[in-house]
């Protein structure tokens, strides 16, 4: 955990943020995969570790707004719990690490929350995304659980997004560390890749990483020869001459903090020329949305100078053609990219995802749903203390490349009869973890390989 004094600081700012009333945290619980007993890994609520930094299971927290009290509501362990668990400090103690003085046994909080209700005071919560949770708002305040997103606060949504986008110094520390292990991860990958290994053989690799480090993952590995897969979790193929393999790979630090880096290698250790070509054509779609990142900048434009730059390459490759600021501006770049060129990142490697995108990204207005820019997480002005992916890529996706061509879209824009020779080339991008400074941006972590000279210089380099 950091200071208590941080986590103090941060509700106070809340409270500042918000009106009158309480603010409800539910923390996570523990999340059964095939019996009670046998859990997931826990994962507490991003919020309520931003506000709490307690990282155990059963906790809710309530703020009153109005009289500036805080109260930890949670379960009191006993010596029967400690045969199974090993001695753990009492609530009082944990609260205390909080800066919390008040704690209370869960069974009071229906009471409480009563009480504030017949009073008719606001009670504001976070949209919640567990059913357990869902089940407990119906319980304490007869909220039902198809409504529940719905009847979130916004005013609670706007305060937290708008504390949680702008990251402090601790903060970036941790999610530096985060993206200097999520490095070794790929560099790992880089070393291991050759024909004949499996998928799997190289995830365990990139995983076992992210463990040896003291924390785990920040989502679900991406390890493909499908790279044209945006999220591909399978992990049973076989990698084989000739072919790429692309790593989607983040450490989550032990404070919960994320990195998400991606890279696309040769199997063989040398790129084709014709992977080559592509290659260059998203690291240099990449160079440009990473220097478009600055204070003040939408990172909606710095999303449509990677498209810009993806559909001037593929015009050179006789892909694209045309006017390509009209193909840009109508969407025909999407058969290539179809999805968001970065997004958030900070205790959740899609930050704050759960409070919706609307929010986070957009500042309450509406998305696009234009294909493609309806997947862009991230609209708004970029801040300084905003954290960031940059992730551009060119997919081949057949199954896309045969509908399009089937309804005929943007023939003006698009070689139909050239892309077809591409529909076996799979998908590739790289990522990296991006600061926004007071006058531009900083790439966090150890410098990852990026070029094609960089990959290749390392593929298979390690013994098996
Ligand atoms: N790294 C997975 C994603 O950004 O969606
Ligand atoms: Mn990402």
């Amino acid at each position: 955990m950091f200071d208590r004094d941080v986590y103090r600081a941060r509700r106070e700012g809340l409270r500042r943020g918000l009106g009158p009333g309480i603010a409800l945290f539910l923390g996570n619980d523990e999340s059964p995969m095939n019996y009670a007993d046998n859990t997931y890994r826990f994962r507490q609520d991003s919020s309520f570790l931003y506000y709490f930094g307690l990282d155990t299971a059963g906790l809710v927290a309530i703020i009153d707004l109005d009289e500036g009290t805080e109260t930890l509501y949670g379960p009191e362990l006993t010596v029967e719990d400690f045969v199974w668990t090993g001695p753990l400090p009492s609530l009082g103690d944990r609260a205390a690490l909080a800066g919390v003085e008040r704690v209370m046994a869960p069974a009071r909080l229906e009471e409480d929350l009563g009480r504030i209700r017949q009073a008719g005071r606001a009670v504001h919560f976070l949209p919640p995304y567990r059913p357990e949770n869902k089940l407990k708002l119906l319980a304490w305040l007869g909220v039902p659980p198809d409504r529940a997103s719905a009847e979130a606060s916004v005013p609670f949504i706007r305060a937290v997004v708008e504390q949680r986008s702008v990251k402090s110094p601790e903060e970036i520390a941790e999610i530096e560390k985060a993206v200097d292990i999520s490095v070794d991860m790929h560099l790992a990958a880089l070393r291991l890749v050759r024909p004949g290994f499996t998928e799997a053989r190289i995830a365990a690799a990139v995983h076992q990483v992210a463990l040896a480090a003291g924390g785990d993952l920040s989502f679900p590995i991406i390890a493909t020869v499908h790279g044209e897969v945006l999220h591909q979790h399978a992990q049973t193929e076989t990698l084989t001459s000739g072919g790429m393999f692309l790593l989607d790979a983040g450490a989550e630090t032990a404070l919960h903090y994320a990195g998400d880096l991606s890279t696309t290698m040769p199997v063989d250790g040398r790129f084709t020329d014709r992977q080559k070509d592509v290659y260059r054509i998203a690291l240099a779609a990449h160079e440009t949305a990473k220097s478009a990142l600055k204070p003040g900048a939408p990172h909606l434009d710095v999303h449509l100078a990677a498209c810009r730059m993806i559909a001037e390459g593929l015009k050179g490759l006789g892909l694209m053609k045309g006017d390509l600021d009209e193909a840009v501006r109508r969407g025909a770049h999407a058969l290539f990219f179809p999805c968001g060129e970065g997004h958030m990142m900070g205790l959740d490697v899609h930050d704050m995802e759960d409070l919706g995108e609307v929010y986070v990204g957009y500042e309450g207005r509406p998305k696009s749903t234009q294909f493609g820019l309806k997947s862009l997480r991230l609209a708004r002005p970029l801040r300084p203390g905003f954290v960031v992916t940059v992730e551009p890529g060119i997919y081949f996706i057949p199954q896309l490349i045969d509908q399009w061509r089937a309804e005929n879209r943007f023939p003006e824009h698009i070689d139909y009869d050239r892309v077809e020779a591409y529909k076996d080339f799979g998908g590739l991008r790289n990522e990296e973890d991006v600061l926004i400074t007071g006058n531009g941006h900083r790439v966090l972590g150890r410098k990852k390989p990026l070029t094609v000279e960089e990959i290749e210089a390392l593929v298979g380099k390690a013994d098996a």
